[in-house]
């Protein structure tokens, strides 16, 4: 069933935060969409579907929300779609008055009074909707198609920007730069990130509200535990399905290679995100959640 973001989050988060975090998977596709909702049903958790700037660019807008959309109406478990990464406050708009619950405006690559300014701004619309808004402070590493951020310029979270930030916008939650690395760079090893969990604990202590952890790709489980345990509520993954997408799809064409049929060529494709998005389900815990009915 499709739900809002906000009843994954019951009592203000708090029957959440601490205990177990919900993996918020990037989506392209409907074999993507297809293979993280069935990896869900099949383990009876929720789950946040998340998609992208670069992924609205290259499915449409409206094509992309109708296929999460209508995949999460008819699934067996509770889904959640979200707006990852938004640089066009318009199209941001425009994809909450669409129907997707969550939204994030990614303004981290501004100085923190612009990115004050400019989240606040949708926060301010987005509760005219009754979406939930995630805001970014810090610059987390890696590179995305709007911005790229090189080590040198990476800017950790400040756990007082983020207090300050949070009280002025009004964020619903928050990314932040704990030293994860967005893309394949961190598994290609051109780079090692290393999670600051003391950060992840500081910040928590001061913001009080669902920390997002991106780029979490690769990162070990135990890792992903103790961040968790610090307040990491949200955490967000696209490129380990990327991998299991295009190595099946690799595979299934070089096992059928008189296969015409679409459909059976993305069979073993959608089995493949399936599998890892259940290894991270599994991972994240979410097997207790509460989800409140409004
Ligand atoms: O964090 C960013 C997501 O992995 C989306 O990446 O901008 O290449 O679609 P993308
Ligand atoms: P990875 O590609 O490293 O999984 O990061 C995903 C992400 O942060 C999406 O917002
Ligand atoms: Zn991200």
């Amino acid at each position: 069933m499709l739900v809002h973001i906000k009843q994954l989050f019951p009592n203000s988060g708090r029957d959440v935060v601490g205990k177990f975090a919900y993996p918020a998977f990037n989506t392209q596709n409907l074999e993507t969409t297809m293979g993280i909702i069935q990896a869900a049903e099949e383990l009876g958790v929720p789950v946040i579907i998340d998609v992208s700037e670069g992924a609205i660019k290259y499915a449409g807008l409206t094509t992309i929300f109708e296929i999460m959309a209508t995949l999460a109406i008819k699934a067996k478990v509770p889904v959640a779609l979200h707006m990852d990464h938004g640089k066009d406050v318009e199209q941001i708009k425009t994809g909450i008055e669409l129907g997707f619950s969550s939204v994030m405006i990614d303004h981290s690559g501004d100085d923190v009074e612009k990115n004050i300014k400019a989240t606040k701004e949708l926060v301010d619309f987005a509760r005219t909707e009754g979406a939930w808004v995630q805001g970014e402070i810090g610059r987390i590493r890696g590179s995305e198609d709007w911005i790229n951020v090189s080590d040198a310029e990476a800017l950790l979270t400040n756990p007082d920007d983020a207090l300050k930030f949070v009280q002025a916008t009004g964020v619903d939650t928050l990314a932040c730069a704990f030293g994860t690395i967005h893309g394949i760079i961190k598994i290609r090893g051109g780079a090692t990130p290393v999670v600051d969990l003391p950060r992840i604990k500081a910040v928590y202590d001061k913001v009080k509200i669902p920390l997002v952890l991106h780029g979490a790709s690769g990162v070990d489980e135990n890792i992903i535990h103790e961040a968790i345990l610090a307040g990491v509520a949200i955490i967000n993954i696209d490129t380990e399905l990327r991998i299991a997408f295009t190595e099946a799809l690799r595979k299934s064409l070089a096992d059928q290679p008189e296969e015409v049929d679409p459909r059976y060529v993305f069979k073993p494709v959608i089995e493949a995100v399936k599998q890892t998005a259940m290894k991270k389900l599994r991972q994240f815990n979410t097997k207790n959640v509460v989800v409140s009915s409004q």
